[in-house]
Protein backbone atom coordinates (compact mmCIF):
# COMPACT_ATOMS: atom_id res chain seq x y z
CA UNK A 1 0.00 0.00 0.00
CA UNK A 2 1.19 3.43 -1.40
CA UNK A 3 0.06 6.74 0.31
CA UNK A 4 1.52 8.51 -2.74
CA UNK A 5 -0.68 10.64 -4.58
CA UNK A 6 -0.23 9.63 -8.33
CA UNK A 7 -0.42 12.65 -10.95
CA UNK A 8 0.48 10.52 -13.89
CA UNK A 9 -1.32 7.72 -15.43
CA UNK A 10 1.55 5.19 -16.27
CA UNK A 11 0.10 2.79 -13.69
CA UNK A 12 -3.31 3.45 -14.15
CA UNK A 13 -5.17 -0.52 -13.86
CA UNK A 14 -8.14 -0.42 -15.86
CA UNK A 15 -10.03 -3.65 -14.32
CA UNK A 16 -8.70 -1.71 -10.66
CA UNK A 17 -10.51 1.13 -11.85
CA UNK A 18 -13.86 -0.78 -13.16
CA UNK A 19 -14.11 -2.86 -10.12
CA UNK A 20 -13.87 0.23 -7.78
CA UNK A 21 -16.52 1.94 -9.68
CA UNK A 22 -18.28 -0.09 -11.97
CA UNK A 23 -19.53 -2.55 -10.22
CA UNK A 24 -23.01 -1.53 -9.15
CA UNK A 25 -25.27 0.74 -10.95
CA UNK A 26 -26.00 2.69 -8.10
CA UNK A 27 -24.83 6.11 -6.67
CA UNK A 28 -23.24 8.78 -8.79
CA UNK A 29 -23.77 5.92 -11.85
CA UNK A 30 -27.41 5.81 -11.24
CA UNK A 31 -27.56 9.56 -11.30
CA UNK A 32 -25.24 9.77 -14.71
CA UNK A 33 -27.81 7.06 -16.33
CA UNK A 34 -30.90 9.55 -15.85
CA UNK A 35 -29.10 12.85 -16.62
CA UNK A 36 -28.18 11.21 -19.85
CA UNK A 37 -31.22 9.66 -20.77
CA UNK A 38 -33.03 12.99 -20.25
CA UNK A 39 -30.59 14.61 -22.66
CA UNK A 40 -30.62 12.23 -25.43
CA UNK A 41 -34.75 12.79 -24.71
CA UNK A 42 -35.04 16.49 -24.84
CA UNK A 43 -32.00 16.92 -27.52
CA UNK A 44 -32.36 16.79 -31.39
CA UNK A 45 -29.08 14.52 -31.56
CA UNK A 46 -30.35 12.36 -34.40
CA UNK A 47 -27.23 11.88 -36.62
CA UNK A 48 -24.67 13.83 -34.41
CA UNK A 49 -21.02 12.60 -34.36
CA UNK A 50 -20.02 12.31 -31.18
CA UNK A 51 -16.70 12.56 -28.64
CA UNK A 52 -16.53 11.00 -25.23
CA UNK A 53 -13.47 12.52 -24.35
CA UNK A 54 -11.10 10.68 -21.33
CA UNK A 55 -13.80 8.12 -22.25
CA UNK A 56 -11.78 5.92 -19.37
CA UNK A 57 -12.32 2.14 -20.03
CA UNK A 58 -15.99 2.54 -19.25
CA UNK A 59 -19.05 2.21 -22.36
CA UNK A 60 -21.93 3.63 -19.76
CA UNK A 61 -21.31 7.12 -20.84
CA UNK A 62 -22.78 6.26 -24.58
CA UNK A 63 -25.33 3.83 -23.73
CA UNK A 64 -28.49 6.21 -24.29
CA UNK A 65 -26.86 8.50 -27.31
CA UNK A 66 -26.04 5.66 -29.26
CA UNK A 67 -29.92 5.14 -30.04
CA UNK A 68 -29.76 8.37 -31.80
CA UNK A 69 -26.29 9.37 -33.00
CA UNK A 70 -24.36 8.76 -35.75
CA UNK A 71 -21.21 7.65 -34.84
CA UNK A 72 -19.19 7.71 -31.51
CA UNK A 73 -15.39 8.08 -31.10
CA UNK A 74 -13.77 7.51 -27.90
CA UNK A 75 -10.53 8.92 -26.76
CA UNK A 76 -8.24 8.72 -24.03
CA UNK A 77 -4.85 9.27 -22.83
CA UNK A 78 -3.60 5.62 -21.52
CA UNK A 79 -3.95 3.20 -24.53
CA UNK A 80 -4.88 0.43 -22.23
CA UNK A 81 -8.21 2.20 -21.77
CA UNK A 82 -8.86 2.01 -24.92
CA UNK A 83 -7.94 -1.89 -25.17
CA UNK A 84 -10.51 -1.99 -22.25
CA UNK A 85 -13.67 -0.25 -24.94
CA UNK A 86 -11.63 -2.20 -28.05
CA UNK A 87 -11.79 -5.60 -26.39
CA UNK A 88 -15.73 -5.18 -25.45
CA UNK A 89 -16.75 -3.72 -28.91
CA UNK A 90 -15.07 -7.03 -30.57
CA UNK A 91 -17.32 -8.99 -28.31
CA UNK A 92 -14.35 -10.72 -26.52
CA UNK A 93 -15.31 -12.87 -23.58
CA UNK A 94 -13.23 -11.75 -21.04
CA UNK A 95 -14.48 -7.87 -21.67
CA UNK A 96 -15.57 -6.22 -19.07
CA UNK A 97 -19.70 -7.10 -18.74
CA UNK A 98 -21.81 -3.96 -19.21
CA UNK A 99 -25.26 -6.03 -19.33
CA UNK A 100 -26.22 -4.44 -15.45
CA UNK A 101 -25.62 -0.69 -16.89
CA UNK A 102 -27.62 -1.87 -20.19
CA UNK A 103 -30.56 -2.88 -18.03
CA UNK A 104 -30.59 0.26 -16.08
CA UNK A 105 -30.17 2.18 -19.01
CA UNK A 106 -33.12 0.65 -20.49
CA UNK A 107 -34.87 1.25 -17.97
CA UNK A 108 -34.57 4.91 -17.48
CA UNK A 109 -35.64 5.36 -20.87
CA UNK A 110 -38.62 3.50 -20.22
CA UNK A 111 -39.25 5.55 -17.31
CA UNK A 112 -38.90 8.41 -19.28
CA UNK A 113 -41.56 7.05 -21.65
CA UNK A 114 -43.89 6.61 -18.86
CA UNK A 115 -43.03 2.79 -18.11
CA UNK A 116 -41.24 2.71 -14.41
CA UNK A 117 -39.74 -0.06 -12.77
CA UNK A 118 -40.19 -1.47 -16.64
CA UNK A 119 -38.96 -5.36 -16.91
CA UNK A 120 -35.97 -5.76 -19.95
CA UNK A 121 -35.79 -8.91 -21.60
CA UNK A 122 -32.10 -10.57 -23.01
CA UNK A 123 -33.04 -9.89 -26.30
CA UNK A 124 -33.09 -6.13 -25.45
CA UNK A 125 -30.24 -6.07 -23.74
CA UNK A 126 -28.65 -8.21 -26.92
CA UNK A 127 -30.48 -5.53 -28.94
CA UNK A 128 -28.46 -2.21 -27.03
CA UNK A 129 -25.18 -3.94 -26.85
CA UNK A 130 -24.84 -4.33 -30.66
CA UNK A 131 -26.44 -1.19 -31.46
CA UNK A 132 -23.51 0.13 -28.98
CA UNK A 133 -20.54 -1.46 -30.44
CA UNK A 134 -22.11 -0.85 -34.43
CA UNK A 135 -21.95 3.00 -33.09
CA UNK A 136 -18.35 2.87 -31.57
CA UNK A 137 -16.27 4.82 -34.27
CA UNK A 138 -12.51 5.09 -33.93
CA UNK A 139 -10.30 4.88 -30.85
CA UNK A 140 -8.00 7.59 -30.28
CA UNK A 141 -5.41 9.13 -28.10
CA UNK A 142 -5.45 12.55 -26.99
CA UNK A 143 -3.95 15.01 -24.60
CA UNK A 144 -5.75 17.45 -23.21
CA UNK A 145 -2.95 19.71 -21.89
CA UNK A 146 -2.84 20.31 -25.95
CA UNK A 147 -4.06 23.18 -27.44
CA UNK A 148 -5.18 20.33 -29.81
CA UNK A 149 -6.10 17.16 -27.94
CA UNK A 150 -6.58 14.92 -30.78
CA UNK A 151 -4.22 16.70 -33.05
CA UNK A 152 -5.72 19.95 -35.62
CA UNK A 153 -7.42 18.14 -37.78
CA UNK A 154 -10.27 17.06 -35.36
CA UNK A 155 -10.73 21.08 -34.56
CA UNK A 156 -14.43 21.21 -34.71
CA UNK A 157 -15.17 17.96 -35.96
CA UNK A 158 -18.23 17.23 -32.32
CA UNK A 159 -21.56 17.62 -32.80
CA UNK A 160 -21.66 16.30 -28.77
CA UNK A 161 -18.79 15.93 -26.38
CA UNK A 162 -19.04 13.97 -23.79
CA UNK A 163 -16.43 14.87 -20.71
CA UNK A 164 -17.11 12.41 -17.60
CA UNK A 165 -15.33 12.83 -14.37
CA UNK A 166 -11.83 13.71 -16.41
CA UNK A 167 -10.36 17.21 -16.26
CA UNK A 168 -10.57 17.44 -12.47
CA UNK A 169 -8.36 14.63 -12.50
CA UNK A 170 -6.19 15.65 -15.21
CA UNK A 171 -5.69 19.05 -14.17
CA UNK A 172 -2.89 20.14 -11.31
CA UNK A 173 -4.07 23.76 -10.67
CA UNK A 174 -7.60 25.89 -11.37
CA UNK A 175 -5.24 27.48 -14.27
CA UNK A 176 -4.75 24.53 -15.60
CA UNK A 177 -8.13 23.14 -15.20
CA UNK A 178 -9.31 26.15 -17.30
CA UNK A 179 -6.84 25.57 -20.01
CA UNK A 180 -7.79 22.14 -20.57
CA UNK A 181 -11.34 22.94 -20.70
CA UNK A 182 -10.74 25.58 -23.40
CA UNK A 183 -8.54 23.18 -25.35
CA UNK A 184 -11.78 20.76 -25.55
CA UNK A 185 -13.85 23.82 -26.34
CA UNK A 186 -12.47 23.24 -30.02
CA UNK A 187 -13.49 20.06 -30.41
CA UNK A 188 -16.81 20.77 -30.83
CA UNK A 189 -18.85 22.23 -33.66
CA UNK A 190 -20.27 25.32 -33.54
CA UNK A 191 -24.19 24.56 -31.17
CA UNK A 192 -23.14 21.26 -30.33
CA UNK A 193 -23.80 20.69 -27.46
CA UNK A 194 -21.65 19.18 -24.52
CA UNK A 195 -22.19 17.11 -21.37
CA UNK A 196 -20.57 17.46 -18.41
CA UNK A 197 -19.48 15.69 -15.01
CA UNK A 198 -17.39 16.81 -12.90
CA UNK A 199 -16.74 15.39 -9.50
CA UNK A 200 -16.11 18.55 -7.16
CA UNK A 201 -14.23 19.32 -3.82
CA UNK A 202 -12.50 16.01 -4.14
CA UNK A 203 -8.69 15.66 -3.54
CA UNK A 204 -8.30 12.24 -4.94
CA UNK A 205 -9.78 9.41 -5.71
CA UNK A 206 -9.04 5.39 -5.31
CA UNK A 207 -7.96 2.73 -7.77
CA UNK A 208 -7.29 -0.52 -6.03
CA UNK A 209 -4.13 0.02 -4.11
CA UNK A 210 -3.37 3.61 -5.22
CA UNK A 211 -4.26 6.80 -4.63
CA UNK A 212 -4.88 9.46 -7.73
CA UNK A 213 -4.57 13.18 -7.52
CA UNK A 214 -8.13 15.12 -7.78
CA UNK A 215 -8.25 19.14 -8.61
CA UNK A 216 -10.25 20.63 -5.76
CA UNK A 217 -12.60 22.43 -7.90
CA UNK A 218 -15.78 24.13 -6.95
CA UNK A 219 -19.40 24.14 -8.70
CA UNK A 220 -18.87 27.93 -9.18
CA UNK A 221 -15.54 27.41 -10.61
CA UNK A 222 -17.30 24.05 -13.12
CA UNK A 223 -20.07 26.86 -13.91
CA UNK A 224 -17.71 29.69 -14.77
CA UNK A 225 -15.77 27.55 -17.42
CA UNK A 226 -19.31 27.53 -19.39
CA UNK A 227 -20.20 31.56 -19.14
CA UNK A 228 -17.00 32.81 -19.37
CA UNK A 229 -16.89 35.45 -22.49
CA UNK A 230 -19.94 33.89 -23.34
CA UNK A 231 -18.77 30.42 -24.77
CA UNK A 232 -21.66 28.14 -23.89
CA UNK A 233 -25.67 28.68 -23.14
CA UNK A 234 -26.41 26.73 -19.90
CA UNK A 235 -29.04 24.37 -21.00
CA UNK A 236 -28.86 22.18 -17.43
CA UNK A 237 -26.59 22.85 -14.30
CA UNK A 238 -27.74 20.27 -11.36
CA UNK A 239 -25.64 20.06 -8.13
CA UNK A 240 -25.47 17.37 -5.55
CA UNK A 241 -23.94 15.77 -2.59
CA UNK A 242 -23.09 12.68 -2.29
CA UNK A 243 -23.70 10.69 0.74
CA UNK A 244 -23.06 7.64 2.04
CA UNK A 245 -21.10 6.57 -0.98
CA UNK A 246 -17.96 4.96 0.57
CA UNK A 247 -15.54 7.15 -0.76
CA UNK A 248 -17.23 9.63 -2.67
CA UNK A 249 -19.01 10.75 0.87
CA UNK A 250 -16.63 13.89 0.46
CA UNK A 251 -18.07 14.66 -3.44
CA UNK A 252 -20.08 16.87 -4.71
CA UNK A 253 -21.37 15.93 -8.14
CA UNK A 254 -22.29 18.56 -10.78
CA UNK A 255 -23.73 16.89 -13.80
CA UNK A 256 -24.54 19.90 -16.69
CA UNK A 257 -25.20 20.32 -20.40
CA UNK A 258 -24.99 23.19 -22.46
CA UNK A 259 -24.52 24.24 -26.28
CA UNK A 260 -21.56 25.98 -27.61
CA UNK A 261 -22.68 29.80 -28.83
CA UNK A 262 -21.46 30.53 -32.15
CA UNK A 263 -21.05 34.22 -31.33
CA UNK A 264 -20.69 35.48 -28.02
CA UNK A 265 -23.55 37.14 -26.40
CA UNK A 266 -23.03 40.84 -25.31
C1 LIG B 1 -11.28 9.23 -13.51
S1 LIG B 1 -10.93 8.67 -15.13
C2 LIG B 1 -12.49 8.98 -15.96
C3 LIG B 1 -12.75 7.97 -17.03
C4 LIG B 1 -14.18 7.98 -17.59
N1 LIG B 1 -14.46 9.18 -18.36
C5 LIG B 1 -15.21 7.79 -16.51
O1 LIG B 1 -16.20 8.54 -16.46
O2 LIG B 1 -15.09 6.85 -15.74
C6 LIG B 1 -9.86 9.95 -15.76
C7 LIG B 1 -9.40 9.67 -17.17
O3 LIG B 1 -8.56 10.73 -17.63
C8 LIG B 1 -7.58 10.14 -18.49
N2 LIG B 1 -6.44 11.07 -18.63
C9 LIG B 1 -5.38 11.23 -17.82
N3 LIG B 1 -4.55 12.18 -18.30
C10 LIG B 1 -5.10 12.63 -19.45
C11 LIG B 1 -4.72 13.61 -20.42
N4 LIG B 1 -3.60 14.35 -20.29
N5 LIG B 1 -5.53 13.82 -21.48
C12 LIG B 1 -6.67 13.10 -21.63
N6 LIG B 1 -7.08 12.15 -20.76
C13 LIG B 1 -6.31 11.92 -19.67
C14 LIG B 1 -7.23 8.86 -17.79
O4 LIG B 1 -6.59 7.93 -18.63
C15 LIG B 1 -8.60 8.38 -17.32
O5 LIG B 1 -9.22 7.55 -18.27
Amino acid sequence: MTDAVLKDYQQFDVRNYLNEYFLTTDGVNDRCSRFLARCVQEQDLSNAQVLDFACGPIISSILHIATVCKEIDMCDFVPANLEEIRTWTAGDTDAFNWDSFVIKALQDEKALAGIPDADITAEEIAQRNTLVRQKIGQLLHCDGKQKYPLGIDFKKRYDVLIMSFCLENIAESVDEFENIFTNTLELLKPNGLLIWFVLAQRKDYKVGELTYHSLVVSPTIVEQQLTRDNRYQKLEFIVEHIGEDGSLSDSVLVLCSARKLTTPKH
